[in-house]
């Protein structure tokens, strides 16, 4: 599935000319296919197969609610890691009973609302966390079914910012300390232990660190039962990384999540996933404008109009993200440039030494711009956060549109 192509050197969302949609639209602008992220979210559910699970797309990733309602369109099951996520996932149509809820630091009052809607699975991640849901619960005269994040101490070998299951990482309990924590677990009245979870890191480009991952967990599990305690489901997280460059190979969802089923053979345990990155990722663009090219002898600028506001990654995590021409046949001045944002930060850059050829009033777009993208745009600068469109074959819906001045500081006031 190639959502994004050239078709007589126009870039192309599916069957739709991104010029044309900069153009209606302006620029900065989010596009994205929806009949990638479909094909995404099926490799999961093929993968799966006929063993129990559920796919449960990290809505951290891209929370746009024409995403959300597409992939619960879907049958799709969510990852939240707030209350903020949680409403976002029923106004776009999501079943409360597929929602996992992630996150270190849950407040009583988001608890009670995912208790009240009946949410699958609250990802416990501390033993002070469990006794306030127990307490919760118990307000409430229900119980709440919990999982545990065990952190087995693997290494994920990703990005130290997106690894999160080694010892030093604040994430989830040891695994040397999960066996008490689930006897504790089991003797409170208002918990119902019904899993497993962990979450390794992000980007992951090779299955082994899964693997280790989900033996940790299996062994786990068996001195569980010793303990008389069994489980329903274990979590896997998310983590299966995509192709940023040429150089990475990007994994087949498929296998990976085969080979993690081959690993639960003969056990009466269904399979949950978190996956976020690789529904999304490669589904969307940002699209944006160059608006002056600037030489300084050494380094050559293309200025364009979407800076580390609108997308942050490449200057938080030193992404290498690829910068491509709309139109491949313009007759620009060719370079090694550094595309740098209207942000006045050093680090405001979506990509350095980038062998283009440019005009100004040209547009580039940067790819795999659907996950952790706009998701993670801020106003700084009082910049408007752009407008994000959902292509389907030769049709597009506005799903968010651009943000206006105003909107800025509609919660603000002056004083005297
Ligand atoms: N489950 C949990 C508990 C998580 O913390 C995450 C991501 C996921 C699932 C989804 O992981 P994925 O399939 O997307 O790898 N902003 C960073 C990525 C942060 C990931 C945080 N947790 C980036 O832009 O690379």
């Amino acid at each position: 599935m190639v959502p994004f192509h050239y078709q007589n050197d126009q870039l192309f969302a599916e069957q739709v000319s991104v010029e044309q949609l900069a153009n209606t639209y302006g620029t900065p602008l989010y596009i994205y296919s929806r009949q990638a992220i479909e094909h995404q979210f099926d490799a999961y559910q093929q993968g799966l197969g006929d063993h129990p699970g559920l796919i449960c797309y990290a809505v951290k990733a891209n929370s746009n609610l024409g995403v959300l309602s597409l992939l619960a369109k879907r049958g799709a099951g969510f990852d939240i890691v707030s209350i903020g996520e949680l409403e976002r996932v029923l106004a776009a149509g999501g079943a409360p009973e597929k929602i996992v809820f992630s996150g270190v630091a849950k407040k009583a009052s988001e608890m009670r609302r995912a208790l009240e809607v009946g949410i699958h699975c609250f990802n416990v991640e501390s033993q002070a966390e469990l006794e306030r849901l127990n307490s919760v619960a118990g307000d409430m005269g229900i119980q709440a079914p919990i999982s545990l994040r065990v952190n087995p101490d693997v290494d994920a070998k990703t990005h130290p910012y997106i690894s999160t299951g080694l010892k030093q990482n604040k994430f989830g309990v040891d695994h040397r300390l999960a066996r008490a924590f689930y006897q504790r677990a089991n003797e409170l009245q208002h918990i119902r232990v019904i899993g497993m979870d962990c979450h390794i890191g992000s980007q992951l480009l090779e299955a082994k660190p899964f693997e280790d991952a989900v033996d940790r967990l299996l062994t786990l599990l068996d001195e569980l039962k010793q303990d008389g305690i069994a489980l329903e489901h274990i979590d896997m997280g998310g983590g299966i990384g995509v192709k940023y460059t040429d150089q990475d190979i990007e994994p087949d969802v498929r296998n990976y999540i085969r080979k993690l089923v081959g690993h639960l053979k003969d056990r009466n345990l269904a399979l949950i996933l978190e996956p976020g990155r690789s529904i999304v990722a490669n589904a969307g663009i940002l699209v944006t404008e160059v608006e002056y090219l600037k030489d300084n002898g050494e380094h050559h600028f293309g200025i364009v109009d979407a800076g580390m506001n609108d997308l942050i990654r490449p200057a938080l995590y030193q992404a290498w993200m690829d910068i491509v021409p709309v139109n491949r046949n313009a007759d620009g001045h060719s370079a090694s440039w550094d595309i740098v944002g209207p942000i006045c930060e050093t680090g405001d850059f979506l990509g350095k030494a980038r062998d283009l050829s440019l005009t100004p009033g040209d547009l580039l777009a940067v790819k795999s711009a659907g996950a952790y993208s706009f998701v993670m745009a801020s106003n700084y600068n009082t910049r408007e956060r752009p407008a994000e469109v959902l292509v389907q074959g030769d049709a597009h819906t506005v799903v968010r549109q651009r943000e206006t001045l105003t909107d800025l500081w509609a919660l603000e006031s002056t004083v005297d």
